[in-house]
């Protein structure tokens, strides 16, 4: 009976995958191998964060710069002491305010901690997802471990490519060579938000679904936001000025200037327009445009987002053409992702 429920597993019955398959991603982590799970904000391809080979694999699997570093995912009963050098206390108040959750934790590495999973810097990023099934690995992996394992995952795709929001997702990333976990699709949609506290002053690397106000409301001090001028910033490929895009050429431009390009577009071309549709469903039944009527509301434009950027790749369309987003912080972090995927195209303009 590999499947039958045990209490001090919690609510195992419930995931949508069985005791025994989250016993089987555990063992592979503990050895060494590599499992691709589900997060809440987008899945993860994770290794052992203590074994410098399982890291080296992530790199390899997905193509990456070694000298990137990984987050730690931690279980919800984890201990983030473990791996800094001591939580400072506006740390603690983030975590008990935002954890299990989405965001991410830049802070001192603690020295026993292997420098491989930050790619050699003195911080660690640390992270509880809140989706049940990652906390289910987490836990069983980190019980393997004497109750300290951490597991270390990106997102689960190739270097610079859009992040995965489905097991079909990683399934077109890495084919059958990686072993995936179904959890569903994730809900948040992006990447965590990334918080750096282990320098002077609070500083935003990466925005997510937890806001600059969330995080001003807890410390009592907003944090610092990107603008790519802090040298001494640690580095991170999120915050890579082109990241994130898809294969088809894509920008992004107000309203006012979409509908000329539309118009001007070659006899036979077909391009994709994404745009909120109480502005733009006039368009809808044009041919030659492939028109998507986008959410209006930044946490569902978030949630559909990288599936929408996958499809559009298969869409044979020549261009992506996305509507700007208003200049507001409700849509900080999804402008930041369309931003990156734009510039990847830029240069080549
Ligand atoms: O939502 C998420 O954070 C997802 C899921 C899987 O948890 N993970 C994720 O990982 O987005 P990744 O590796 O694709 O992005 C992590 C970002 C990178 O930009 C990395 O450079 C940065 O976090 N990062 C990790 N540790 C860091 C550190 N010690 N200092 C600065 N940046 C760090
Ligand atoms: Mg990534």
């Amino acid at each position: 009976m590999p499947d039958q429920q045990n209490p001090a597993e919690g609510n195992a019955s419930a995931l949508p995958v069985s005791a025994a398959q989250i016993e089987h991603a555990a063992a592979l982590l503990d050895a060494g191998g590599l499992v691709a799970f589900p997060t809440e904000t987008v899945y993860g391809l994770g290794g052992d964060a203590e074994s410098p080979d399982a890291v080296a694999r992530i790199y390899s699997a997905k193509g990456r710069p070694a000298n990137h570093p990984v987050i730690v995912h931690l279980a919800p009963n984890g201990d983030p002491n473990y791996w800094v050098d001591g939580v400072p206390s506006e740390a603690q108040r983030l975590i008990d305010a935002f954890w299990p959750g989405p965001l991410t934790l830049i802070l001192k590495r603690a020295e026993c901690i292997n420098p491989a999973v930050s790619g050699g810097q003195d911080s660690v990023g640390l992270r509880c997802p809140s989706h049940p099934v990652a906390q289910a690995l987490l836990e069983a992996f980190s019980a393997l471990r004497g109750g300290h394992g951490g597991v270390a995952a990106p997102s689960a795709n190739r270097f610079g490519h859009v992040s995965p929001t489905t097991a079909q997702h990683v399934r077109e990333e890495f084919g059958n060579a990686i072993h995936v976990l179904d959890g569903g699709a994730s809900d948040v949609g992006i990447e965590s938000t990334i918080l750096d506290l282990s320098r002077r002053f609070p500083a935003l690397l990466r925005p997510g679904r937890i806001t600059p106000q969330d995080i001003a409301d807890v410390l009592g001090e907003a944090p610092r936001l990107p603008d790519g001028s802090d040298a001494t910033a640690p580095r991170a490929s999120g915050t890579l000025k082109a990241h994130y895009a898809p294969r088809t050429p894509l920008a992004v431009l107000p309203f006012s200037a979409l509908e000329p390009l539309l118009a001007e577009r070659q006899a036979g071309e077909r391009v994709a327009l994404v745009a909120r549709a109480s502005r733009a469903d006039r368009w809808a039944d044009t041919e030659g445009v492939h028109f998507i009527a986008a959410p209006e509301d930044p946490h569902a434009y978030a949630r559909e987002l990288y599936g929408l950027l996958r499809a559009l790749d298969r869409a044979n369309v020549s261009r992506i053409l996305i509507e700007k987003l208003p200049d507001t912080i409700e849509w900080i972090a999804v402008n930041d992702r369309l931003g990156r995927a734009a510039a990847a195209f830029e240069a080549q303009e």
